[in-house]
């Protein structure tokens, strides 16, 4: 089940996040800071949560692009590591792409890195219909490049 961001979900999705080795510390405490500004009722930020076996099994956040129409980035997505290949991500974005559509949403943009980290990440993308539409080399550090997925809706 996907459904919106309440109050009491922060220490779930903190945990989710902290547990998870894919994101370094720095990257946890940005991620909080883009919940704590959903919560706070930011039009900027917008969560989605999912549910399994009737608990938080991740989310994703996402938000209108500044100086653009009809652009929103895909900012973060997290599913916990025991509720992976369930199709919750799957859900995640499909529930993402229709609030976007129905806000007249066009074009959903997404970045990460060709890190092993980020593979399911990337995995994902494609295969719900996001291509890489621009590859900057050496952006994040040397040899890690910013990958940028576009889907146009
Ligand atoms: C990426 C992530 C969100 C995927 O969550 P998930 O719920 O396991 O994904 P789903 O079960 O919905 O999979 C959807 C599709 O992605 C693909 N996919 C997901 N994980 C994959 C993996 N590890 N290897 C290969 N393909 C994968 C599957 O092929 C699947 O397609 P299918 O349904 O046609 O088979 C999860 O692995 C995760 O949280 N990773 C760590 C956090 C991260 O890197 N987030 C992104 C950066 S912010």
């Amino acid at each position: 089940m996907i459904r919106d961001l309440r109050a009491g979900d922060r220490e779930a999705l903190a945990v989710i996040l902290r547990g998870d080795e894919a994101f370094r510390a720095d990257e946890v405490a940005v991620a909080l800071e883009l919940i704590d500004g959903a919560l706070a009722g930011d039009p900027d930020y917008v969560v989605l949560v999912a549910i399994a076996d009737e608990q938080i099994a991740g989310y994703v956040l996402y938000g209108p692009t500044a100086m653009t129409r009809a652009t929103f980035d895909l900012y973060w997505i997290v599913v916990e590591r025991r509720a992976r290949g369930r199709g919750l991500a799957r859900a995640l974005v499909g529930a993402m792409e229709a609030a976007i559509r129905a806000r007249g949403g066009r074009n959903i943009r997404v970045e990460t890195s060709p890190s092993d980290a980020h593979v399911a990440a990337r995995k994902l993308y494609e295969r719900l219909g996001y291509p890489i539409a621009v590859e900057l080399p050496d952006f994040y550090a040397p040899g890690e490049a910013l990958l940028t997925y576009y889907k146009q809706l």
